[in-house]
């Protein structure tokens, strides 16, 4: 019943969902960023003109395909707004069923925080994707389209790195499912990696657990 469930967890801008896509190409396994879960009530939570850290239950209990395929999800202020009413349990609790149940037919490459330690313990392949809040705020300040020698830059680019660590130091620190590294988890380190490299080692790597 179903095929095989792999977790890719790790901080802001690691790379995960980059990696998460393409194993899940090469795998032909579906594919879910539990991220935008978060984000999509979140912003509800802003649009209702609430507080992210009000309770926000409500939001995540009613969450539709629409809220998941808005556009302005990625916006700085939003992955602010998902890390707040991420730390609210009954948020997260609304959410567990959608995540299991993604999994459930066909099995799944799933990215977030605590896909490898809350919602599939006994995943069947667990990967950590972390690297240097300098390389991942750089990284995403290049995706953006930032052009590293223009005036003005590398201030962007602290600024970029300074929310990139509040944010990992939230998710990290809250009481309910914190970010953390399961115990049987493959770390991979990848500042000095390219995504092709990262996607290597981690197919390597599974291929070899599955
Ligand atoms: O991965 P992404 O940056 O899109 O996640 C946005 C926020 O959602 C994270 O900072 C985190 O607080 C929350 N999140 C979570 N658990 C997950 C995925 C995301 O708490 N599995």
């Amino acid at each position: 019943q179903g095929g095989p469930v792999i977790a890719v967890d790790g901080p802001a801008a690691a790379g995960k969902g980059t990696l998460a896509k393409r194993l899940a190409a090469a795998l032909s396994l579906p594919y879910l960023d539990t991220g935008l879960l978060y984000r999509a009530v979140g912003r509800l939570a802003l649009d209702a003109g609430q507080d992210p850290a009000a309770p926000a239950a409500h939001f995540a209990e009613t969450l539709t395909p629409e809220d998941l395929a808005r556009k302005d999800l990625r916006a700085p202020e939003v992955a602010a707004a998902a890390s707040k009413v991420a730390a609210q349990p009954a948020v997260r609790q609304a959410l567990v069923e959608t995540q299991r149940r993604f999994a459930a037919a066909q099995g799944a490459v799933l990215d977030g925080r605590d896909i490898g330690t809350v919602i599939f313990p006994h995943a069947d392949v667990k990967l950590f994707i972390t690297a240097s809040p300098a390389t991942r705020a750089l990284r995403r300040f290049l995706q953006l389209g930032g052009d590293q020698t223009a005036p003005g830059a590398a201030a962007q680019i602290a600024e970029m790195e300074d929310a990139l660590k509040t944010r990992d130091a939230a998710d990290a620190g809250r009481d309910v499912a914190p970010m953390q590294v399961a115990a049987d988890a493959q770390i991979i380190e990848t500042d000095s990696l390219t995504a092709d490299e990262v996607l290597a080692l981690a197919l390597a790597y599974t291929r070899q657990r599955l």
